[in-house]
C-alpha cells in the first residue's frame, strides 16, 4: 500500500500577511503552505481588511483573518497574543508588504520629499523588523523558525521604482541585520526576490507594464507575469525545513534575470 508523503509543511503553524486579493503574491503562498500541510492565519490591513477577508473564503481551507496594519503597534501586540493563545509558539511569517505613497513613485525621485518617503519606509522595510522581533518568542518556542519576505531586487535602480527601490534596499539590509540578531533563536530570514507579477501593487507602480514586457524576453527560463506559483515555492521551501542553514539570504525567483546582461 502506497503511503502518502508528509507535506513539505507538515504541522507548521504559519502566519501570512499580505492577501489583498487572489492575485496577491500572499495568496499562492497561503494557498500551497496549506496544500503542504500548514495551519495558517491571514492578516489583512486598513481598508484592504475585509477584502482579505472575502479572498480568505476562496482558500482550500478558509483561515481566520486578524487585523494587523504595521504602522499600528497595538495590533501587532493583540496579533501575538492570540496566536500565543492559539498555538503557543510560531514555525514562520510571510512579510509581503509594501507600500509607497504616490509623490514616492513614477520618476519624481528628486522630488519626493521625506513625509512620503518615511511611509514607503516604514510600511515596506522597517515593518519586517516590528513583524520578527513581535513575534520573537512565538518564534523561539518553535525550535527553529523562519521569516520570508518578498523582495524587487534592489541592487539596481529601476524606471519608475524609485523610492520603493530604495524601500527594498532597506528591506534586504534589515534582513541581513535580523539574520545576524535571531540566528542564536534558531530563526533564519530571507527574502525572495520576485519578477514581476501582476497584483494590486504591482499595478499602482506607474510604468511597471515596461518591467512586465521586457522580463520575458529576458529571463534565461522565461517568465509570466501572471503565474505566481514559482514565488510560492520559493516562499513555501524557505518556511520548511529545507533551508536549514540559509539565512540573510535573498533567493532570486525571476526567471534567471538578474543574472544576464542586454
Ligand atoms: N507583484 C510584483 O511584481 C512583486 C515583485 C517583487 C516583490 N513584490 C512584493 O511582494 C509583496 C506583496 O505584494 P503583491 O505584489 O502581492 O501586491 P498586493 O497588493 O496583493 O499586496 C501588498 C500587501 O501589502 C499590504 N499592506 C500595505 N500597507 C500595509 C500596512 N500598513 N500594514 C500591513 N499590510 C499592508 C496590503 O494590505 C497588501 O496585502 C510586496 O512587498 C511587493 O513589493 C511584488
Amino acid at each position: 500500500m502506497l503511503v502518502p508523503m508528509p507535506g513539505l509543511l507538515e504541522g507548521k503553524r504559519i502566519l501570512v500577511t499580505g492577501v489583498l486579493t487572489d492575485d496577491s503574491l500572499a495568496y499562492a503562498v497561503a494557498a500551497l503552505a496549506q496544500k503542504e500541510g500548514a495551519e495558517v492565519v491571514l492578516t489583512g490591513a486598513g481598508r484592504g481588511l475585509s477584502l482579505t477577508r472575502r479572498v480568505a473564503r476562496h482558500l482550500p481551507e478558509p483561515p481566520d483573518v486578524l487585523e494587523l496594519d504595521v504602522t499600528v503597534p497595538e495590533h501587532l501586540e493583540v496579533v501575538r497574543s492570540d496566536l500565543e493563545r492559539r498555538w503557543g509558539a510560531l514555525d514562520g511569517v510571510l512579510h509581503s508588504i509594501g507600500f509607497a505613497p504616490p509623490a514616492c513613485l513614477g520618476g519624481n525621485f528628486l522630488d519626493a520629499g521625506w513625509d512620503d518617503v518615511k511611509v514607503a519606509l516604514e510600511i515596506s522595510a522597517y515593518s519586517l523588523k516590528h513583524l520578527a522581533a513581535g513575534f520573537r518568542d512565538l518564534l523561539r518556542a518553535a525550535g527553529t523558525a523562519s521569516v520570508v519576505g518578498l523582495d524587487f531586487d534592489a541592487t539596481v535602480a529601476w524606471p519608475g521604482y524609485d523610492w520603493m527601490g530604495v524601500a527594498k534596499a532597506a528591506l534586504e539590509s534589515t534582513c541581513r541585520y535580523l539574520a545576524r540578531d535571531l540566528g542564536a533563536d534558531r530563526i533564519r530570514v530571507n527574502l525572495v526576490a520576485a519578477g514581476p507579477v501582476k497584483t494590486m501593487a504591482a499595478k499602482s507602480i506607474p510604468g511597471f507594464s515596461a518591467f512586465e514586457d521586457a522580463w520575458d524576453g529576458r529571463a534565461p527560463l522565461g517568465w509570466s507575469v501572471t503565474d505566481p506559483e514559482p514565488v510560492a515555492r520559493a516562499c513555501v521551501a524557505l518556511l520548511s525545513d529545507w533551508f536549514p542553514a540559509t539565512t540573510g539570504e535573498m533567493v532570486h525567483v525571476d526567471g534567471g534575470f538578474h543574472a544576464v546582461g542586454v
